[in-house]
């Protein structure tokens, strides 16, 4: 049994307390958040202890692992802190928002199993796209292109505490929303070789300091991907990668794959469990932190291991270093 801690109770925790509750081999055993109100909330919903801070628990309790579900600036430092404690960290995503704290990240998981939640991975329609193209089942591929248009108003920002601002999110929506994005691609195409980005402030200009836009040419092993992201749309739009094969053009949107070749056009569509949070969030958190555990106790990597998020933090970070000149 993993006797497990959360730090940071507010939204996507409920999902990672949820998981962690439902799955056989993990057990919530204490949870911190410096609102206390929010960690009393989770300790009395799932029968845990509650603490008000990361040092209190850690100096109170001995977890196996802790699940970080706090505001980006603080992912790898309560990482590195984690780890120079012996405790294993899974941590929200994004993993970093700095290359110094990619550093961080890299002692951390020098000392402890470390693992980045970007649970689209295991969604059934990217894992068969992955195939396909890891297959060449459809020839070679070309090049590939994605949307994510999505909505996003000023108390979003103003109410949390810490997004829209450099400091504490790092930036906006690539940061953010469209980082699954991003991953994904790196995951079919391959690590950036190169980067040319503009961001843009459009609906909230003067409301936060980060991009709610931007736009992307990236080479990505090897092939073009153009990538364009924002919240200023008018709702949660379905997000869209497509992926230019020699025999064959995939395009996954939701939980589903279609495949358009010459002859004609083939919708698969995989069957997935009901989101244990908001739909946007999607169903991957249970096979990820699912997975994560499955690793530990077996003695294997973790698909979502430091290595395995090194191409997306690049490519995230180079983004930010060319598209923050045009904002
Ligand atoms: N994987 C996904 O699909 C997904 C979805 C939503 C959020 N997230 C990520 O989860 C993280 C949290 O997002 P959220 O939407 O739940 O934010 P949130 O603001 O709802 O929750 C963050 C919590 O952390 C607490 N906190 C802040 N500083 C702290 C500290 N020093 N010690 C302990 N607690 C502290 C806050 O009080 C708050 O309760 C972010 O990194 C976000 O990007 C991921």
């Amino acid at each position: 049994m993993f006797h497990v801690a959360i730090i940071g109770c507010g939204g996507i925790a409920q999902v990672h307390a949820a998981v962690l509750h439902n799955l056989p081999d993990t057990e919530l055993i204490a949870c911190a958040d410096i609102r206390p109100e929010r960690a009393e909330a989770m300790a009395q919903k799932f029968g845990c202890r509650a603490y008000d801070s990361m040092d209190a628990l850690l100096d109170a309790e001995r977890p196996d692992s802790v699940h970080l579900c706090t505001p980006h600036y603080l992912h790898a430092p309560m990482a590195q802190k984690a780890a120079r404690r012996g405790i294993a960290v899974f941590s929200e995503k994004p993993p970093v928002i700095s290359r110094e704290q990619w550093a961080m990240l890299e002692d951390a998981a020098s000392r402890v199993p470390l693992g980045i939640c970007f649970q689209n991975r295991y969604n059934p329609n990217a894992r068969e796209a992955k195939r396909l193209i890891d297959e060449k089942v459809y020839g070679e591929l070309l090049g590939a292109r994605a949307f994510v248009t999505w909505k996003r108003e000023l108390p979003y920002y103003r109410d949390s505490g810490w997004r829209g601002a450099w400091a504490t999110e790092g930036g906006g929506v690539l940061i953010n929303q469209s980082v699954h994005t991003l991953d994904l691609l790196v995951q079919l195409m391959g690590p950036p070789d190169t980067v040319e980005a503009h961001m843009a402030n459009h609906h909230l200009k003067g409301g936060i300091e980060v991009e709610d836009t931007v736009e992307a040419y990236l080479v990505l092993g090897g092939r073009p991907a153009l990538f364009y992201a924002t919240t200023a749309y008018t709702q949660d739009a379905p997000v869209m990668i497509e992926l230019h094969c020699e025999r064959a053009t995939l395009r996954l949107e939701s939980d589903a794959l279609e495949i358009r070749t010459q002859d004609g056009t083939e919708r698969k569509t995989f069957r997935t469990d009901a989101a244990l949070g908001k739909g946007y969030w999607g169903t991957g958190h249970t096979a990820c932190i699912a997975d994560f555990y499955d690793s530990i106790q077996n003695n294997r990597p973790f698909q979502n291991d430091l290595a395995s998020v090194r191409g997306t933090a690049d490519a995230m970070l180079r983004m930010y270093e060319e598209g923050r000149k045009t904002l």
